[in-house]
């Protein structure tokens, strides 16, 4: 019968007959990672602990959410079961590992003109709109405006609504404008902050004339240029807290993120949101998403091929 001596093998040397051979004690091999499987109640701890975070609603069919997002903190924080990483954070005082859980929880998917449609409406429809109603109304000074690009993400949002406002207005000091950028995500809000953006962020909705018109390549990426930049300021927000001091807004973009929550926080969260536009401002939501059924107080209004929402 012959065997297999390839490899590693042919080099072992032959034991001593009469010396008894130890027992190898297992040893862990350095670059194989042990992966921890999440059991049923740890998925309940966590799932309810993020929710009390951030609202995010984790259904038990996506639990290996769980396991994959939060699986790399059991590395880096040392933990040996899931559990531990929830008492670990639970005592954090400076709330260190919460800010990472939300960051590693948070889907934070995004593009440059996502959607096209709600921007061929800003520029067409709601912008001149409003700069109309506000230039009426103003009693001095220029008419200010407001705009909230609610769980901006990464910026892509805020920054395409500002391209668009730049194109529209030239100059756009004739008008105080307000761009406001809101995440609960400290990464993401950190990288819109900056304002820089790797090959493929960029490539994903961006033409080429607006790349080399608003950015300039700094090393691998793509930095927005300061005049776009600064026309958006960003801010660490939760949009299942309270909005008291949020002030009105006369365009509210709040789009892909009320798909995470339960009906009855996207009812509270709508009913917030309306307490927060103007009376005749204007609310955009999802391509995929609607408010029938989770807001009364909005009525939707279509424009060619969009729809938005404003008041009853
Ligand atoms: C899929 S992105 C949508 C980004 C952008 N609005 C768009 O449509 O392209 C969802 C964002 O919602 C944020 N988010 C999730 N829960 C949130 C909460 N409770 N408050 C504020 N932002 C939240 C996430 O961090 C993420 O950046």
């Amino acid at each position: 019968m012959s065997q297999n001596l390839s490899g590693n093998l042919s080099r072992t040397p032959l034991a001593d007959p009469v010396t008894p051979i130890p027992e190898a004690k297992p040893r862990p091999l350095p670059w194989i990672k042990k992966s921890v499987s999440i059991t049923a109640t740890e998925i309940q701890l966590l799932a309810h602990y993020i929710h009390s975070l951030c609202g995010i609603n984790i259904e038990p069919s996506k639990a290996y959410l769980l396991e994959t997002r939060l699986g790399k903190l059991l590395e880096t924080e040392n933990c040996d079961s899931f559990t531990a990483l929830y008492y670990k954070a639970k005592s954090d005082p400076d709330k260190r590992l919460e800010k990472q859980i939300i960051d590693a929880i948070t889907t934070n998917e995004t593009l440059f003109f996502r959607d096209g449609s709600p921007f061929e409406l800003l520029k067409h429809k709601i912008i001149p709109e409003v700069i109309d109603l506000r230039t009426a109304t103003v009693k001095s000074g220029a008419p200010a405006i407001r705009i909230w690009s609610a769980a901006c993400s990464t910026g892509q949002e805020i920054f395409s609504i500002a391209i668009i406002l730049k194109e529209l207005l030239g100059s756009t000091n004739t008008f105080n404008i307000s761009l406001i950028g809101t995440d609960i995500s400290d990464a993401a809000i950190k990288q819109a902050s900056y304002g820089a953006y790797n090959k493929f962020e960029i490539e994903r909705g961006l033409a080429r004339e607006r790349l080399l018109r608003y950015f300039s390549a700094v090393g691998e990426s793509w930095k927005i240029n300061d005049e776009i930049r600064s026309m958006a300021t960003f801010k660490k927000f939760n949009l299942m807290g309270s909005f008291a001091g949020v002030g009105k807004f006369d365009i509210i973009f709040c789009r892909n993120v009320a798909i995470y929550f339960t009906l009855e926080d996207r009812m509270r969260l709508f009913d917030k949101m309306a307490n927060c536009l103007e009376e005749d401002g204007y609310l955009i939501i999802g391509a995929t998403e609607s408010l029938t059924g989770v807001c009364p107080r909005f009525i939707p209004k279509r424009h060619l091929k969009s729809i938005f929402y404003q008041l009853r």
